[in-house]
Order: structure tokens, then sequence, then C-alpha cells
């Protein structure tokens, strides 16, 4: 039997930890789904579409990675998708409590679905996409914190928004 797992997440943006976990996950299971949700955040810096493209062409060459969307619960999705593992990142202690959560949670929803930890390489371990967009967006410098083609999209975005206002 083949195994599929989800990665979930709002990727608003991607960055080299949720990489380097989806490459991780790529050789534990035989196919991993990487799985945009599509209410991120009321207002996410990129679109859904944005966040999709930028997946698909970061993993391009990996074809036992699939990006897909999802709305709604996610055991829902997942069960849909006739997968049985959720994978997340755990980067720190101060990750566990929400993490411990939402697997709980999960497997109360959904008993048939596990949840399995996976701990990015230590250089990604500081690295949240909420940082690099507030970092970015003050100037700084997020080189080799996320894939290049992130790095390129933001400086597009930010100079549009600064164009806008
Ligand atoms: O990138 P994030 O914010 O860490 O991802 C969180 C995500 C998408 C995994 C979580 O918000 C989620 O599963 N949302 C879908 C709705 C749901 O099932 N909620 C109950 C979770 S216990």
């Amino acid at each position: 039997m083949s195994t599929l797992a989800v990665y979930p997440g709002s990727f608003d943006p991607l960055t080299n930890g949720h990489v380097d976990i989806i490459a991780r996950g790529a050789r534990l299971f035989d196919r991993i789904i990487v799985a945009i949700l599509v209410n991120a955040e009321k207002s996410p810096l990129f679109t859904l579409a944005e966040r999709v493209e930028i997946a698909r062409v970061v993993f391009k060459d990996l074809p036992s990675v699939e990006v897909d969307t999802f709305d709604g619960l996610l055991v829902d999705y997942v069960e849909r998708r006739q997968a049985h593992v959720i994978v997340r990142g755990l980067r720190a202690v101060s990750d566990f409590e929400f993490e411990f959560q939402m697997a709980l949670m999960n497997q109360r929803l959904n008993g048939k679905i596990d949840t399995v930890f996976m701990m990015p390489a230590e250089q990604y371990t500081y690295i949240s996409s909420r940082l690099i967009k507030e970092v970015f967006s003050l100037g700084g410098r997020v080189h080799g914190l996320v894939p290049d083609l992130v790095e390129e999209r933001l400086r597009q975005k930010v100079s549009a928004l600064r164009k806008r206002d």
C-alpha cells in the first residue's frame, strides 16, 4: 500500500523551512500533498493563486509532491484525498503546545488520521512566514531563508504595494 501524506498550511509565503520539511516528507512517504489553506488570513500578502503557483514551480522536479488547495476542516480534506497522515513541522518547543492541540483535535474529529511531526534542518528553526514578511517589508535581507522565486515575488509585491500607497 502506498503512503500518502498531507502537509497543510497557509504558506504566505513558502519558506525554506517548509521546503525542507516537504523534501523530508517526500523521502518518507510515497506521495505528499502540499495543501494550501484557502482562507489563510483575512488579507494574505500573496493570493491563493500566487501561493499555488510558487509552490508548483518550486516543486516541479519532485514528482511525488502535489500542490492543492483546501477549505473547511483539514480532516475532511485528508479523508477526501484518502490520506491517513498529516505532516506538521515542529521548530521549537514554542510550536509544540498549539501543534499538540491541533493534532489531538484532529484525532478526535477523525481517529483514522494521524499527525506526524517533522523537524526542519537546524538552520531553518527560527524562520516563519510572518517574520519573513516583516523583515522583508522593512528592508531586511531574507536571502537563503526563502526560495529565490519567493524573494523575487516579495520584491515585486512590496514595490507594487509602495506604488499603490
Ligand atoms: O500555516 P499554518 O497557519 O500553520 O496552518 C494552519 C492550518 C492550515 C494547518 C490550520 O489552520 C488548519 O488546519 N485549518 C483548517 C481548518 C481546521 O481544520 N481547523 C481545525 C484544526 S484542529
